[in-house]
């Protein structure tokens, strides 16, 4: 099976990095596909322990050819620093590449997230304030400037002064701040240009030749299925596509060379920014699982939601993505737990649904129905065989499988590479 798409199942933030770390161990190439430096992938391994933005989590296997794909919008202030970081610690990052079809993240970018977040007063959306959004909108708009212009200076300059006089257009009139100087980006940009020129190519070619000569691709997905824009929790979510459908456009791998796809789902749900949340815990139970398992924002510090395992969103997520097996992670933070919830239905305008709602005032409304399933009440992080883990422990996972309707694969018992169960061959 040598494409193998990894996808989050929930809101982000799964376990993503460690997995494809994992996994990357046998993989030929890993292309992260969609998102931008919102996303942020931790990694603890022999080398280290890292958080990743942009560059794909398979850096650590030295024979792994990692892809930053057309579907990804880059920083390159923040790429480089992630470079220039890995580097210092040892990491070789030679064999990076960046797709020339990928699109820039702008200083202005950053301001119009900002500000528009302001405009939203009450009802902002929460972003990281990387400048997602507005890159993605200008991407879609045709005023995007993408890592193939770096490698022409007069096209970036073209690019740039038709894209800025658009933005201080909206910044000075609607927004009433001062513009953004043309020769500053410029200038900053030129440099970004000449520090990242040797990794732009065209990674259509390079996939293409990679595809035909049967090499093992990890495609790896940023976010979550439930921020995307068609079929998450919208206007509440991000603004390209965390799906594995996602991955077939971000990557320039069409939707029938995937093999399988892992979605990565943690065994309680978790959420940073705003938008519903049906199983959100606001008692003691969601502040001990935030204080054991540190859940806090990668990207942004945050302090992210915590909620019970939500079966209903992650059966829809797992017919959206085209799941082919799950992987489950973080089960031992639940080692201390006494008894677990699962959310099985919910209950809107007094009828039990099983559907996950597309409209984020119904979503609101939705009160989880639940089933309780007794804890384990002793630490798993040891644990590397399935049938080793208490009763109360397999007899959790199973549910979960049951109630989504797909296998799953692995389960992760520890933030460290090896702390895996492997349950059945993914990759
Ligand atoms: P944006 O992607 O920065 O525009 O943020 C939009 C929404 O997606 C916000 O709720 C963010 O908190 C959320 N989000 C974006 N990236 C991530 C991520 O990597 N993990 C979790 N949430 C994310």
């Amino acid at each position: 099976m040598p494409v193998l798409a990894i996808v989050g199942g929930q809101w982000g933030d799964e376990g993503k990095g460690k997995v494809v770390d994992q996994l990357s161990e046998t993989a030929d190439y890993v292309v992260r596909f969609s998102g931008g430096d919102n996303a942020g992938h931790t990694v603890i391994n022999h080398l280290g322990e890292f958080k990743l933005h942009l560059v794909p989590a398979g850096i650590f296997s030295s024979h792994v050819v990692c892809v930053i794909g057309n579907g990804v919008v880059i920083n390159p202030a923040v790429l480089k620093s992630e470079i220039e970081g890995l580097n210092k610690s040892g990491v070789d990052t030679s064999r990076l590449v960046i797709s020339n079809r990928a699109h820039l993240v702008m200083p202005y970018h950053l301001l119009q997230d900002e500000l528009e977040e302001r405009s939203r007063a009450g009802k902002a959306l929460g972003t990281t304030k990387r400048g997602i959004g507005p890159a993605f909108a200008d991407k879609t708009n045709r005023l995007g400037i993408r890592a193939c212009d770096l490698l022409d200076k007069a096209a970036l300059g073209e690019r740039l002064a038709m894209a800025l006089e658009n933005k201080n257009t909206l910044f000075t009139g609607v927004y009433g701040v001062a513009p953004m100087s043309y020769d500053q980006i410029y200038t900053e940009y030129c440099a970004y240009a000449d520090f990242l020129a040797p990794f732009i190519q065209d990674t259509v070619v390079l996939l293409e030749h990679a595809l035909t000569n049967k090499k093992r691709v990890i495609m790896e997905g940023a976010q979550g299925a439930l921020l995307d824009p068609d079929f998450g929790t919208y206007p509440y979510g991000t603004s390209s596509s965390p799906l594995t459908a996602g991955g077939s456009l971000g990557a320039g791998i069409a939707p029938n060379r995937i093999d399988s796809a892992l979605g990565i789902f943690k065994v309680y749900c978790t959420r940073v920014g705003n938008g519903a949340m049906p199983t959100e815990l606001m008692d003691d139970i969601g502040d001990t699982i935030r204080d054991i398992a540190h859940e806090y924002g990668t990207t942004t510090g945050r302090p992210r939601r915590i909620g019970w395992f939500d079966a209903v969103a992650a059966r829809y997520s797992c017919f959206i993505n085209g799941l082919t097996s799950v992987a489950l992670t973080r089960l031992d933070v639940l080692d201390t737990i006494p008894a677990l919830k699962i959310c099985t239905a919910y209950e809107l305008d007094g009828a039990r649904v099983g559907y996950f709602p597309a409209s984020v005032a119904d979503l609101e409304k939705c009160r989880p129905i639940y089933e309780e399933l007794p804890g384990w009440n002793t630490p798993i992080t040891h644990v590397r065989k399935f049938g080793d883990l208490p009763i109360e422990a397999q007899r959790y996972v199973r549910r979960i499988e049951e109630l989504m309707g797909c296998d799953v694969g692995m389960a992760c018992c520890g933030p460290a590479r090896e702390q895996v169960i492997q349950m059945k061959q993914i990759f």
